[in-house]
Formats: C-alpha cells, sequence, structure tokens
C-alpha cells in the first residue's frame, strides 16, 4: 500500500502514522523526522535543514525532494510506504509523481486529516515526546502513564524545539497557505479522502482503517 498522510501542523500526522505502520507494516517515512534525526547528527542536511525549521518556514523544494527520493528507492519501500508530511508544496507532489512514475510505482491513497484550526495550536504546544523513540504524547489529550516519561522506553519526555508558541503560529501560517493547493491537486486526481481529525485518537484511526479496509 502506497500512502500519502496529509494535515496541517499537529493534526495528528505522526500519532496516527505510528499506528498505521503498525497494523499496515509498511516503512514510515517522515521528512520532519528525516530532518530532525540530520540536526542530531549534525550532518550537512541538517545544517541546511536547521535555519528553515527553527523559523517555522519550510525547507527548500529541491533539498526535500532529494532526501524522498533516496529514501523511496531503498528495498523496504517496495512493499509500499506511508509518506508523514511529504509532499506539502504543488511542486513537491509533481516531483513525486515523476518519481513514482520512474519506480514503476502509483499511489493508492492521500489521507487528509482534517482538524479544526483552533485546535492545532493547543495540540502543538502542549506535545510530548522520547528523544529515543519518537514516541508522541500530550499532556491533555494523550498523557502517558508515569508523568513526563515514555511508556515504551523509558526515556523522560521532551518538546520540540519548534512547539515554542511564536514558531508555532508561523507553522500554521506558513502550512496553512501551501495547503489548500496541495489539497485540489489531490482532489482533482481522485486520490483524496478527507478523514475527521477532530474526534480522540482511537477514532480517528478506526475511521483510516475502515477507509482502507473499504478500499483493498
Ligand atoms: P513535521 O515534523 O512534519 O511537522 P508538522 O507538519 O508541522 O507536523 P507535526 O509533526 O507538528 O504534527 P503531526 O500532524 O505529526 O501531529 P502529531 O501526531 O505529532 O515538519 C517539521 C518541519 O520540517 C517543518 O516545519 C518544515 O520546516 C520541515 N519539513 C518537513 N517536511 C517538509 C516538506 N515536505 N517540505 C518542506 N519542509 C518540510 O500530534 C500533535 C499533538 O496532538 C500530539 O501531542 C498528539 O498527542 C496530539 N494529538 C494527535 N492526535 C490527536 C487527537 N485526535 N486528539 C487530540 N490530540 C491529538
Ligand atoms: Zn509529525
Amino acid at each position: 500500500m502506497n500512502l500519502i498522510l496529509m494535515g496541517l501542523p499537529g493534526a495528528g500526522k505522526g500519532t496516527q502514522a505510528e499506528k498505521i505502520v503498525d497494523e499496515y507494516q509498511v516503512p514510515h517515512i517522515s521528512t520532519g523526522d528525516m530532518f530532525r534525526q540530520a540536526i542530531k547528527e549534525e550532518t550537512e542536511l541538517g545544517k541546511q535543514a536547521k535555519s528553515y525549521m527553527d523559523e517555522g518556514a519550510l525547507v527548500p523544494d529541491e533539498v526535500t525532494i532529494g532526501i524522498v527520493r533516496e529514501r523511496l528507492e531503498k528495498p523496504d519501500c517496495k512493499k509500499g510506504f506511508l509518506l508523514d508530511g511529504f509532499p506539502r508544496t504543488v511542486a513537491q507532489a509533481e516531483a513525486l509523481e515523476n518519481l513514482l512514475q520512474d519506480l514503476g510505482r502509483k499511489l493508492d491513497h492521500v489521507l487528509y486529516i482534517d482538524v479544526a484550526y483552533d485546535d492545532l495550536f493547543k495540540r502543538l504546544t502542549g506535545r510530548w515526546i522520547s528523544p529515543t523513540s519518537g514516541a508522541t504524547y500530550h499532556e491533555i489529550y494523550n498523557p502517558p502513564e508515569t508523568p513526563g516519561v515514555c511508556d515504551k522506553d523509558g526515556s523522560e519526555l521532551i518538546q520540540r524545539d519548534d512547539d515554542k508558541p511564536e514558531t508555532v503560529e508561523k507553522r500554521l501560517k506558513v502550512n496553512l497557505e501551501q495547503t489548500q493547493p496541495l489539497v485540489d491537486f489531490y482532489k482533482d486526481k481522485g486520490y483524496l479522502r478527507s478523514i475527521d481529525g477532530n474526534q480522540d485518537i482511537h477514532d480517528v484511526f478506526a475511521s483510516i482503517t475502515q477507509w482502507l479496509k473499504g478500499t483493498e
């Protein structure tokens, strides 16, 4: 299954991706996670991406498309993939079409997690993650069993650098501008399925699996 998970920052892409890859055993390809890993490892890519991410801006298309191309060419993607946070511009979507054509693959679905704009800010500023496994929590909506500690690996939870209120505002603005043209792009092609992301985490996942099972 070749899937794209779309949604504004905080819509729940990462949260649902964790569950989808468990269920469908496809690799989770998150451009945001790849950039964060590169920043941690202080690679050239990390240096390039950091200045944009700190500003809440998008990393330039050519850089982002390059890392996705490299990742999709890896053998584990032959069984399918789940793209999270890519594409995010129409130029990236067009590049992905060419790339998939080169690889002799095609998209199955684009799932758009739709969440009321006013809730996104609360979701992002209350998010806590495990620095080791990347597991995601929310201090109110999805708290860990032991406050401040990841249930899966026992690590102490941290907040993302770009979840500071002022950066969140910029990220939401930048992504809002890019999202509608991208939604229209995939709607026109008949791939887009909108999922109600205003439900609790388990109900959002149930809506996703119900849709995917119905289309297998
Ligand atoms: P990225 O890491 O992709 O960030 P994002 O798109 O801003 O999205 P988030 O990861 O913040 O949110 P999410 O939808 O995954 O929500 P989550 O599940 O964590 O990208 C970061 C940066 O990298 C970008 O700003 C850009 O600079 C760069 N970048 C990445 N891709 C790029 C691209 N293609 N092109 C250019 N630049 C790119 O959930 C959020 C919170 O809500 C959590 O606390 C969670 O517990 C909670 N939550 C989740 N679901 C629910 C629910 N149903 N109800 C209540 N709470 C919920
Ligand atoms: Zn995410």
